[in-house]
């Protein structure tokens, strides 16, 4: 087989069968074809689309090279949840154990945060003790015993994914929804889900700017999923704003708390609802989403929720005295308030600047080597919608240090205040094939 043989049937519109696409994932993984080769493809591939068959073989191929995760000592339907990417994004702390209450297996690999958006293992490193350093049999073990569990990412994941993802960066071929399905479809399969649950934003803050980008990329997702054999269904959220009012390490911890408790922000609540209806249902147990919610709804009020959170927590090693003591959570030395210029609605707040402005406290890293600041961030009094008066309370910044002047201008700047009074409507559309 050669290289330049599958570049122009794919310039001419053709489509690649199973064994040209193994052969250039294996082939470029390998090292033996140069960048240029493959970044003429995926030119290709942006320009032809890819059919169903391709998109799956893609997949399935990526998730080949490299390691796989073996979850199947573990009973049940393992379903994991992936969201494209958001600020102030609580679900997973809250998803994890809300339906691990109703016994659907959650065996979470999760990551680091870089940038604006913050990381799972960060978040639940801001309570005392706990960490994600375990075998993978403990993990196992923790999980068949409890249904959840959250262990760091292994190394050798989806190298080739790894390669041709670098490669994309830098030649302007990331925005193809065959490529950005197949890569994050290959991730989450490697990590061993049986189903997939996915949360698609779309906004000003995400990926997908535009809501029929964000359906089209979803619906490359759900049916890759579901053509290698992983029962997939996605949800269409807004990023327009940050969701919930937490934004950064130990804030969320408390915000995921109350919401377990039922008394969480609306939009959270509602996101976590929707996500936790479908893991319930491709986990088997529930037969609708209607029933599912209703089953989530009973554990968060008569407390089953918030106990397997302790469980949770104190089976990694955590202190799940936090949980009916929030205090016990690193705490910011200032409290700095942000106050409204003018008076109106909030008609918009640009999530990602949001998220820049809790990594200038010292909540996100540059760097992969960064330490971050667990204690820190920023607290959203105002949401999009709600009416405020001049000198009232926009945001509470979180810090360990007095100066935080150009913080504070990067969230009045990124406030807009206006006349008419904007509804976001959170979850766009369900989508279940
Ligand atoms: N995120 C991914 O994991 N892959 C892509 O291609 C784009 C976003
Ligand atoms: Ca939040």
């Amino acid at each position: 087989m050669r290289m330049v043989d599958l570049i122009a049937k794919k310039r001419d519109g053709g489509a690649l069968t199973k064994e040209e696409i193994n052969f250039f994932i294996n082939a470029y993984t390998n090292g033996d074809i140069p960048d240029y080769q493959v970044s003429s493809l995926m030119m290709a591939i942006f320009f032809q689309d890819m059919t169903d068959d391709e998109r799956a073989d893609l997949t399935m191929a990526m998730v080949k090279s490299g390691d796989e995760i073996d979850l199947s000592s573990i009973e049940g339907i393992k379903v994991d949840k992936h969201s494209t990417g958001g600020v102030g994004d609580t679900t997973t702390l809250v998803l994890a154990p809300l339906v691990a209450a109703l016994d659907v297996p959650v065996a979470k690999m999760s990551g680091r945060g870089l940038g604006h958006t913050g990381g799972t293992i960060d978040k639940l490193e801001a309570v005392e003790g706990f960490h994600v350093e375990i075998t993978e049999q403990e993990f196992a073990g923790i999980v068949n015993r409890d249904k959840v569990a959250v262990i760091g990412q292994s190394g050798n994941l989806t190298p080739a994914d790894k390669k041709l993802y670098a490669l994309r960066d830098v030649t302007a071929t990331v925005n193809s929804i065959p490529l950005i399905a197949s890569s994050i479809m290959s991730k989450k399969i490697a990590a061993g889900a049986d189903a997939i649950v996915l949360d698609v934003k779309t906004g000003d803050g995400a990926f997908m700017k535009s809501e029929a980008d964000a359906v089209a990329l979803a619906k490359a997702m759900v049916s890759i999923g579901n053509n290698v054999g992983r029962n997939t269904m996605a949800i269409i959220s807004s990023m327009a704003e940050p969701l919930g009012r937490a934004i950064g390490n130990a804030l969320e911890v408390r915000e995921a708390i109350e919401t377990l408790r039922g008394e969480g922000p609306s939009d959270l609540t509602a996101l976590c609802l929707e996500l936790g209806a479908q893991m319930t249902v491709l986990g088997g147990k529930a037969e609708t989403l209607e029933e599912a919610k209703g089953k989530l709804k009973e554990v968060i009020d008569n407390g089953k929720a918030l106990e397997k959170f302790k469980v949770f927590l104190s089976n990694q090693g955590g202190d799940a005295s936090v949980v009916d003591d929030v205090s016990k959570l690193p705490q910011a030395e200032y409290q700095i308030e942000v106050k409204a210029g003018t008076s109106g609605y909030i008609e918009e707040i640009a999530a990602e600047e949001l998220g820049v402005a809790s990594a200038m406290l010292g909540a996100g890293r540059q760097t992969k080597e960064d330490v971050i600041d667990l204690a820190v961030g920023l607290m959203l009094e105002k949401k999009v919608g709600d009416r405020v008066d001049a000198g009232e309370t926009l945001a509470v910044i979180h810090s360990n240090r007095e100066e935080v002047e150009e913080v504070k201008q990067k969230i009045l700047d990124n406030y807009i205040i206006g006349g008419s009074e904007v509804n976001i409507e959170l979850i766009k559309q369900v989508i279940t094939e």
